[in-house]
């Protein structure tokens, strides 16, 4: 036994200087049987005979790459190869041999829950079962909806590959400001949102002859949303059949929230997987992400590593990490292949997590939870799990949205360790302790429509006609406070009457597909003469992460970049300065690269822009350019749209917001952060190690009345000091007020 297992701990100590103790302390049962004999990825003996023989094949093992043998690999045409490839991994789905009883079961119903494990194949084939079965006759289209967006891309793109027809024609998807759809589109993917917002064009969904809301058990705000809208359209249009389809736990929930529609359980194939814990709470866990990748690289046979990560910031961090510690490595170790995939990244590098691993490579994707559920990738052995995501938050009382780092829910948890045991068995990493997961953790999370607000929901439901939100069929109500603060918050906009009901603003409002406050500042910026320029800043806004690149050993020149691009008034004129030296440059990708900016924020910033230029039309507000020598208007539109996000500073020189008196803070990276005006405007709030205010801008108190008097009365803004101040100041003033 000790010879075994001196071996691979001499090239651990080796390679690593530090390391993460865990404990295993249960095996997460599967259905399948894990023949180790099978696996020609691993390190031992035996293993490399097998691979010897199987030279040939690259791939990873498993039923879902099962691969032609000798001559008829030679004789097949590429494109006979891929599709046999293609058939051979349909065939070997679960879902696969349930095709005709599923399709007889919606004929037979019209409503039905199909319950099935992740990686099943419910959302690549479903929709292609009732393709081949004549549901799209008569130029009938099947919809199927994603909670995320990447999902919608790369599921299409998956099922196009599989269809051999090109991405946007037969099959298409939508997203929030991307079209990839055609006359021609039969299998339409789109995130949830995208849905709801088709019921404004289309209210009985009368092009579809089937709707599938896909990945039910999210419980997204919007698919909660429409559980309550379909449910409606399915009384009055018998033909339209409706799948409710969810990975798990829930379709009882949905079975008697659809009056008792029946259940269709796909039944699951899983190997176990075993399950290990920290033996002690880790204080930094991306740290001890890092060192748990290189672990297990060079101490566990090959198999592809998944790490959930909160965010894209953590994951480049993590990424930064990784490749800093291989690249001191160099040859000691194999090929760590490192892949990102969250929401923001382009579709061309999201493909790449799905490519095989090269032979004797190891990959390890480092992902948000969307690869909890909604994306399948092959080949992954091994999880690490440190058990956080970022979760929306709302205080309803305070009207404080922040953007939390929460721990996943037992549920979640389950979820991702499951991911490591589908194609052989597998293992793990949970980066905190058997009592913190035992006592810590809430069995489920809580459905996203019970803590965000409610605002651009009850716009869109509003502009819908249904004026009773109260007695709207909701699967889990949203508490009662949050629809009333959104109503007040509407009526505040003007998007809604004294009496609760739609305003014309109200409706211009919904037809832009952003929140309530960003379309009122676009709108607003009509009367302010500056619709260019607060087009730019809302499409900077909605790429919504940093487009300011930061890379760790180049942090003091980035820094120095980004502080080029300040200017007066705030973050968000700093935003447009950006943006409008960029256009300068004819959008170059060498400029992003010399001033440390993201050219791909930059470019989806570009895209959501002309999308809300060309929608500006329709809703008839004229593109208008602001004087360039005066900001004002500009700072004047903000208001009119985020007038509820004031804070002001306080005597003792920090901020509180106006209505709740709030404690906030500037955050460091604000171009105002050594300013310190006395009136701020912010787009956002995050708590990270405190509340701060992200991307604010400096106001000068009289705009609030002029832009929302019925919403500060005279007192809320006495400020005895409230003078026009000087342009340029710094400090100083703060420091004499103390
Ligand atoms: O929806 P469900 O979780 O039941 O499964 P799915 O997403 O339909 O995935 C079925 C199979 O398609 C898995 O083996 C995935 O790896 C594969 N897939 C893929 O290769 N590329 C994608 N973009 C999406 C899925
Ligand atoms: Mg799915």
């Amino acid at each position: 036994r000790d010879a075994r297992a001196r071996e691979p701990e001499k090239k651990y100590d080796l390679v690593l200087d530090d390391t993460v103790e865990f404990v295993q302390a249960m095996k997460m049962p599967g259905t399948l049987e894990s023949s180790s004999g099978s696996e020609d990825d691993g390190d031992g003996k035996k293993k490399k005979k097998k691979k010897k023989k199987k030279s040939k094949e690259k791939k990873a093992d498993g039923p879902v790459s099962a691969r032609l043998e000798g001559d008829a690999e030679r004789v097949l045409s590429a494109r006979e190869k891929k599709a046999k490839e293609i058939e051979e991994c349909q065939r070997s789905l679960p879902v696969f041999p349930f095709k005709e009883d599923l399709i007889q079961a919606i004929r037979d119903h019209q409503v039905l829950i199909i319950e099935g494990e992740t990686g099943s194949g419910k959302t690549t084939q479903i929709p292609q079962f009732l393709y081949h079965s004549g549901f799209c006759d008569n130029d009938m289209k099947i919809g199927c909806t994603q909670p995320r967006r990447v999902a919608a891309m790369s599921v299409a793109a998956r099922v196009a590959e599989e269809l051999a027809v090109k991405l946007g024609n037969e099959v298409g998807y939508s997203i929030r400001f991307e079209d990839c759809t055609s006359e021609r589109t039969r299998i339409k993917y789109m995130t949830d949102g995208m849905l709801l917002r088709e019921f404004l064009s289309e209210p009985d969904l009368g092009s579809y002859s089937v709707m599938i809301i896909d990945e039910a058990h999210e419980r997204t705000l919007h698919t909660d949303v429409l559980f309550g809208l379909v449910k409606d359209i399915a009384r009055f249009r018998k033909d339209l059949k409706l799948l409710i389809s969810s990975a798990t736990l829930d379709a009882e929930k949905f079975a008697d929230f659809f009056d008792g529609a029946p259940i269709f359980r796909i039944p699951g194939r899983r190997y176990p997987v075993d399950i290990y814990y920290t033996k002690a709470p880790e204080a930094d866990y991306i740290d001890a992400c890092v060192v748990t990748v290189l672990q297990i690289h060079v101490t566990q046979p090959l198999g592809d590593i998944l790490v959930f990560l909160t965010g894209q910031e953590e994951i480049e961090t993590c990424q930064e990490l990784l490749l800093e510690r291989t690249r001191r490595l160099g040859s000691k170790i194999k090929e760590l292949i490192i892949l990102p995939i969250y929401a923001n990244l382009p579709s061309e590098m999201q493909a790449k997590i799905f490519e095989p691993t090269p032979p004797g490579a190891r990959k390890v994707i480092l992902a948000t939870n969307i690869a909890e559920t909604s994306l399948t990738i092959d080949g992954i052995i091994y999880v690490i799990d440190p058990g956080f995501a970022k979760q929306n938050s709302y205080n309803a009382r305070t009207g404080m949205e922040s953007l939390i780092v929460t721990p996943v829910s037992k549920a979640s948890a389950n979820q991702r360790a499951g991911r490591a045991g589908r194609v052989a068995a597998g293992k793990c990493f949970r980066l905190y302790t058997a009592w913190s997961y035992a006592h810590e953790l809430e069995d489920n999370a809580v459905p996203e429509i019970q803590r965000v607000n409610l605002g651009s929901v009850v716009l869109l439901l509003k502009s819908l006609g249904i004026d009773d939100l109260l007695s709207f069929d909701f699967l889990d109500p949203p508490p009662q406070e949050t629809l009333m603060l959104a109503l007040e918050q509407l009526y505040a906009l003007g998007g809604l009457n004294h009496r609760g009901e739609l305003t014309t603003l109200g409706r211009r409002m919904s037809e832009l597909p952003v929140d309530p406050q960003l379309s009122k500042m676009i709108i607003a910026s009509e009367k302010y003469h500056c619709s260019e320029e607060v087009v730019t800043i809302a499409a900077m806004l909605s790429v919504n992460n940093s487009v300011f690149y930061r890379p760790k050993d180049k942090a003091v020149h980035a820094d120095t970049a980004r502080k080029n691009f300040f200017v007066p008034g705030g973050d968000h004129l700093v935003l447009l300065n950006v943006y409008e030296q960029w256009a300068e440059t004819d959008f170059s990708t060498q400029w992003c690269y010399e001033n440390f900016i993201q050219y791909r924020s930059m470019k989806r910033a570009r895209d959501v822009r002309d999308q809300l230029a060309s929608m500006l039309e329709r809703i008839e507000v004229p593109l208008v350019s602001a004087n360039k020598d005066d900001n004002t208007a500009i700072r004047k539109a903000i208001t009119a749209g985020f007038f509820y996000h004031t804070a002001r500073l306080t005597k003792a020189g920090g901020y509180q917001t106006v209505k709740q008196s709030q404690t906030v803070h500037i955050h460091p990276n604000s171009c105002l952060f050594e300013d310190l005006p006395r009136w701020v405007i912010y787009f956002e709030l995050v708590f990270t190690t405190k509340e701060f205010m992200r991307q604010i801008v400096e106001i000068e108190s009289v705009w609030l009345r002029e832009v929302a008097p019925h919403y500060y009365k005279g007192k809320e803004l006495d400020d005895s000091t409230n003078k026009k101040m000087p342009k340029g100041r710094g400090k100083s003033k703060v420091e004499l007020e103390r």
